[in-house]
């Protein structure tokens, strides 16, 4: 997708480095950082300079490839793919993307290592791509007939960035959105804030704004009252986990704006592309939800008059705050599951039915 007119994805390996856009200066600074190692790849992680389900798979898989440059060592790429794993809890597409690639090189002592971790590192990133455009062309759809009913401008709300900066393109949640606009179809989006990272506000609404699509940032409590008023038409969200059983793991809040949906009667859309589903976990209490640190509530980050980034603390000193990142919302409450092989319900028969 565009930024300032020029097409990006949100991760490319070029003069023998793993490029990225450093998403913790977004939107105020638009820098590409140099990947060379896989510390920095683990470091980008955790430090949420590539966060998004998929995209921090593609970065795991891209950290095996600096791995091997770094120490060919079997010894090492195996320690490496266990770090990358453990970089971030929740989203299954770590571990999805490091494993996938750890089967393609069975033989850690093959002297091709490299070229065959290279290659697969790419084919995750352009399979995910291909995904994404997918989940947009079937998500259209939904959005198709609620124009023709509506005759007019379709309101979609989102939570978090499930946008193309969270893959690497077309987003998830965001790509029917891009595929109806690309289509002529009047588009409004209700962007959730998402404290306490903000990351609707400063990468959903940013990336909506780049492609020319009409949006506006609401408090992450605004949802339900836009819902009572027939404001709201649709919601589509992200996943970073999505269980067997049609239970979806996503940015805190989200199970709180499929209730208000359900009140409301209005259709809750997840879409994702099948690296995020988990076929093992069977109950949403075993999946591991990340704890980070308080400081992200605690202070909020910005930019002075001098055009300066700085953060300031907002609650009193001595406060507690706590920080979970994640939350499920049940499969009840999700109208239906967009994936890149079609649209199902959120249950064990939706999803074995499209992915056998
Ligand atoms: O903590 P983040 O910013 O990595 O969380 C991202 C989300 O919750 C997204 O909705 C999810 O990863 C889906 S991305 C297509």
């Amino acid at each position: 997708m565009k930024i300032q007119n020029k097409e990006y994805r949100t991760i490319w390996y070029e003069d023998d480095v793993v490029k990225i856009i450093d998403q913790t200066k977004l939107p105020h600074q638009f820098i590409i950082k140099d990947l060379k190692t896989v510390k920095d790849a683990i470091k980008a992680i955790k430090l949420m300079e590539v966060r998004g389900a998929p995209l921090i798979g593609g970065t795991a898989a891209y950290g095996i490839v600096l791995a091997i440059k770094e120490n060919p060592n079997p010894k090492f790429i195996q320690k490496s793919a266990k770090e990358l794993i453990q970089s971030r809890p929740t989203a299954i597409n770590l571990k999805w993307a490091v494993d996938r690639i750890m089967k393609k090189l069975a033989d850690l002592n093959n002297d091709k290592v490299l070229d065959i971790a290279l290659n697969e590192a790419k084919e995750i990133c352009d399979e995910d791509e291909r995904f994404c455009k997918n989940i947009g062309i079937n998500g259209l759809k939904i959005i198709e007939e609620i124009y023709k009913r509506k005759k007019n401008t379709v309101n979609i709300l989102t939570h978090c960035n499930a946008g193309w900066l969270a893959t690497i393109n077309w987003g998830t949640a965001t790509s029917p959105i891009y595929h109806a606009h690309k289509k002529g179809i009047p588009i409004h989006v209700w962007v959730d804030e998402t404290r306490p990272r903000n990351q609707g506000a400063n990468l959903t609404s940013y990336e909506l704004n780049e492609e020319g699509i009409n949006n506006t940032i609401i408090a992450d409590n605004t949802g339900g009252i836009l819902m009572q008023r027939g404001d709201v038409d649709m919601c589509i969200v992200g996943t970073d986990r999505t269980l067997s059983n049609g239970d979806v793991c996503n940015k805190i809040g989200t199970y709180l704006k499929a209730l208000a949906a359900h009140d409301n009667s209005v259709p809750f859309y997840v879409a994702l592309p099948s690296s995020t589903i988990d076929w093992d976990i069977k109950n949403a209490k075993d999946i591991p939800i990340e704890e980070r640190n308080a400081e992200e509530l605690s202070h909020v980050e910005g930019i002075d008059e001098n055009n300066e980034i700085k953060k300031v603390l907002i609650y009193p000193i001595k406060s507690k705050a706590m920080n979970l990142a994640f939350d499920v919302t049940p499969a009840k409450y999700v109208t239906g599951l967009i994936t890149e092989k079609g649209i199902c319900e959120a249950s064990t028969d939706g999803l074995k039915k499209i992915f056998k």
